[in-house]
């Protein structure tokens, strides 16, 4: 796991400041006026209108382009670079390389390994060469292809199946694995499948997947004498601007980092990339602002993708429904430098259902291909590929109904930790049960399994679920609420709104507390240099995380307000409730005065509350959990799969806007849609070991068409109390986990094909339809 996937996914172990202090924990919301309702995003006018200012929308003036050149093959030495002809050129003001003062730089891609910025021994086709930066982008590209590069091309390999192959070359000369053989192990495997009835063993691998965010990756840089301003489009502005003070050798204070608005990033963006210190350093060399925004090409080779999985899983079961043992093997390859991505393919077989024996292999080995990065809940729907697969098949090797497999082995606690500590909630159960009647499963199990076997058109369901790792956020996480004297509020909050709608959300949680209507507040967030720190918006953790600190603030700022109020009222504080702007006496309703005629607030001006993230429960666990239920229509000619519905039971804790919370789902549900049906990154093995679709019209992500209309959120709205005090534990992530496992089921159901590649594509699927035939 990557240092930036840790920064995400773990809270931090310092102690930090609470408030409100421990002991004093504020009762859990009961009735809300906004919070759990469906509210329209904060910013929707500035998101609709194009008023939004994204970092690729930004304009300086006397600003230049920045563009990089790429090493156009897999694997490559750099002999020599001749940029003379590029220099010259019209609109030229810099061409920096591995040879130019300053550019000289390491590059730390993980926590303890380095490259250099421009390193002459390129490992991937995509690896950074050269740059230029130019009056207009077009003179930039023009530029970028006028330099002469002598590269030694050397033996490549680009499939992880093949990395260990003997005689394969070596992407790294330590060999191709990137550490031992990670094992996991409880109980004794043999024992357990020496215990079941039915023992099952299947290989599965997913394709890689490409993250492909509407906004590329990229920033504007500008130099302020010896100060950095870099605009980014990111997920955290804190991680950038310390990768790039580390790199840089500059403190902390010197470097500020804004991201605003950002379009899209699924992981690709926790972490900085080496195009953000390109653009500083030819800003530097020009005395200029530089913009350097990659083209889509450049995103699909070098910053990050869901790396393809390949898995093997042995599981046995008894009659009714106890499972004995999983035994789990998986390979991914996080390319030339795996930064992220690449583990937990095993979590859901290590800690999903009761199994008392399970062993699990990971290896994670070389390619020369770009960089893995963390992509949407990494790890996970890989192996939820392969175990909710496998749960399927059992279930019917058993004569048993899936869902009832699965409710047979619901953990209340987490088997894969340390010590098996409980969770603190756990709606697995609910979204199973509920799930299931909600999208009529039983019905429609029924009606597919009635439908005739030489049908040409047929219809199948699917079912699916899942546990997400991360949960309930964690600290650290400081924010800062002022209330003014007109009654209005300023939310100040360093963590990044990555299109999820936490800014709403922030927005809700403070009109809840203040009795204030979310549009008067005013929201400033995402930049080192004027807000607080945060981590990266990652890991379904920015609303549990942020939250609780945004409560606690506006919990501050209401006492102090309902002290001066007191005051003035000649009334106790604990008798004061706050109404629509006005502070009103819980006895007597007819004592009120509203916030901006205090005289106390208008003397002063401004009250200031500061909130801190506490710590999550101690030897307990937050998760999330999901159960998603589908129906497919498959046409037994060509091929073809029409996903006809969707539903998704979520426990993700408390519902914190209906309207956003439904937004995740129908998202992440596409994203999984993706993963069963369209996506795949192709690398031509045999002869180039370049990337064969690198743009979107030979890459292929859903369209409107490949989605259905009917997609069901069905939330478990049950506020988890314990985890902190807004009862949030995240939804992104899990929401794109069962997903490409529900609708291979469904396929399963209606052809009594079990597809373990995917992406379950109609040239695939004919294939083996047309297979089964032959074979009858
Ligand atoms: Mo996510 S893959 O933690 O942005």
């Amino acid at each position: 796991m990557s240092a930036e996937e840790k920064n995400v996914y773990y809270q931090a172990d310092t102690p930090v400041p609470e408030t409100p202090p421990p002991g004093k924990a504020p009762a859990p919301w009961k009735k809300t006026r906004f919070i759990g309702k469906s509210a329209t995003r904060v910013d929707a006018y500035e998101r609709v209108s194009g008023r939004a200012l994204y970092p690729s929308d930004i304009s300086l003036p006397r600003m230049l382009y920045g563009a990089i050149l790429r090493s156009p093959h897999p694997k490559a030495r750099v002999k020599r670079i001749d940029a003379k002809d590029a220099e010259r050129m019209n609109g030229v003001h810099a061409v920096i390389s591995a040879s130019t003062p300053g550019a000289d730089l390491y590059w730390p891609y993980a926590a303890d390994k380095k490259v250099k910025l421009f390193d002459p021994l390129c490992l991937y086709e995509g690896e950074t060469v050269a740059a230029v930066a130019a009056e207009t982008p077009y003179q930039a590209w023009d530029a970028v292809r006028a330099i002469q590069v002598g590269y030694e091309v050397l033996p490549f390999v680009v499939d992880e199946r093949k990395s260990l192959d003997p005689h394969t070359p070596a992407v790294h000369p330590e060999g191709n694995r990137v550490k031992p053989v990670e094992i996991y192990e409880r109980g004794e495997v043999a024992k357990g499948f020496a215990e079941a009835d039915v023992v099952l063993e299947q290989s599965y691998r997913t394709e890689c997947e490409l993250h492909t965010p509407l906004e590329a990756h990229g920033c504007v840089a500008r130099w302020d004498h010896d100060k950095l301003i870099i605009w980014e489009s990111t997920q955290g502005v804190f991680p950038v601007q310390a990768r790039v003070a580390e790199v840089l050798n500059m403190p902390l204070s010197k470097v500020r980092v804004i991201g605003h608005y950002m379009g899209g990033a699924f992981g690709s963006k926790l972490q900085t990339d080496k195009s953000t210190i390109i653009a500083a350093l030819l800003a530097k060399r020009t005395g200029r602002p530089v913009k350097l925004f990659l083209t889509r090409e450049e995103t699909y080779l070098a910053v990050g993708n869901r790396p393809p999985a390949n898995m093997k899983l042995k599981a046995g079961v008894k009659k009714d429904g106890t499972l004995t043992a999983f035994q789990f093997s998986g390979t991914a390859t996080g390319g030339a430098f795996p930064a992220g991505g690449t583990s937990l393919l095993d979590w859901l077989v290590r800690e999903l259902y009761l199994c008392p024996h399970v062993r699990c292999e990971l290896s994670d080995l070389y390619i020369n291909a770009g960089p893995s990065r963390p992509f949407r809940a990494p790890g996970h729907p890989q192996g939820a590929w392969a175990l909710e697969q496998m749960m399927d098949a059992l279930a019917e090797a058993i004569r048993m109904d899936p869902v009832e497999l699965r409710l047979k082995n619901i953990p209340s606690f987490s088997q894969a930790r340390e010590g098996k500590p409980p969770y603190t909630t756990t709606g697995l159960k609910d979204c199973l049960e509920q799930g299931a009647k909600a999208f009529g499963w039983a019905e429609a199990r029924k009606a597919t399994s009635d439908i005739p076997k030489k049908a040409l058109v047929r219809r199948g369901v699917g079912v699916a679920s899942c546990v997400w790792f991360v949960g309930g956020g964690g600290p650290p996480s400081t924010v800062i609420l002022r209330l003014f004297s007109d009654g209005s509020v300023n939310l100040n909050m360093g963590a990044s709104d990555i299109g999820t709608g936490t800014k709403t959300v922030m927005a809700l949680v403070v009109a809840e507390e203040l009795g204030v209507k979310p549009d008067i507040i005013q929201i400033e967030h995402a930049d080192t240099g004027t807000t607080q720190y945060a981590t990266a918006s990652g890991g379904s953790k920015t609303v549990p995380t942020e939250s609780p600190a945004v409560r606690a603030a506006a919990i501050e700022v209401k006492q102090q307000l309902l002290k001066l109020a007191g005051e003035e009222m000649k009334l106790d504080p604990s008798a004061l409730t706050i109404e629509g702007g006005v502070v009103v006496s819980a006895n007597d309703p007819s004592k009120k005065l509203k916030i901006a005629e205090i005289p106390g607030l208008k003397s002063r001006g401004v009250i200031v509350g500061i909130g801190y993230r506490g710590p999550n429960p101690k030897n307990k666990f937050v998760n999330p959990f999901c159960a998603q239920f589908c129906e497919v229509e498959v046409d037994m000619r060509t091929g073809e799969v029409k996903i006809i519905r969707f539903l998704s039971a979520n426990d993700s804790g408390r519902v914190m806007n209906r309207l956003t919370y439904n937004n995740q789902v129908i998202g992440g549900i596409t994203m999984g849609i993706g993963l069963a049906t369209t996506e795949r990154r192709i690398l031509d093995g045999s002869q180039t070991g370049k990337m064969v679709n690198r743009n979107w019209h030979d890459y292929k992500l859903p369209t409107a068409l490949d989605v259905p209309a009917l997609i069901t959120s069905l939330p478990i709205d049950r506020p988890d109390d314990e985890a902190n005090i807004t009862g949030s534990k995240g939804l992104g992530e899990p929401v794109t986990i069962p997903t490409a496992a529900a609708i291979a089921n469904a396929i399963y159901d209606a052809t009594g094909i079990r597809m373990a590649v995917s992406p379950i594509n109609p040239v695939t699927l004919c294939e083996v339809l047309a297979k089964s035939r032959k074979e009858g």
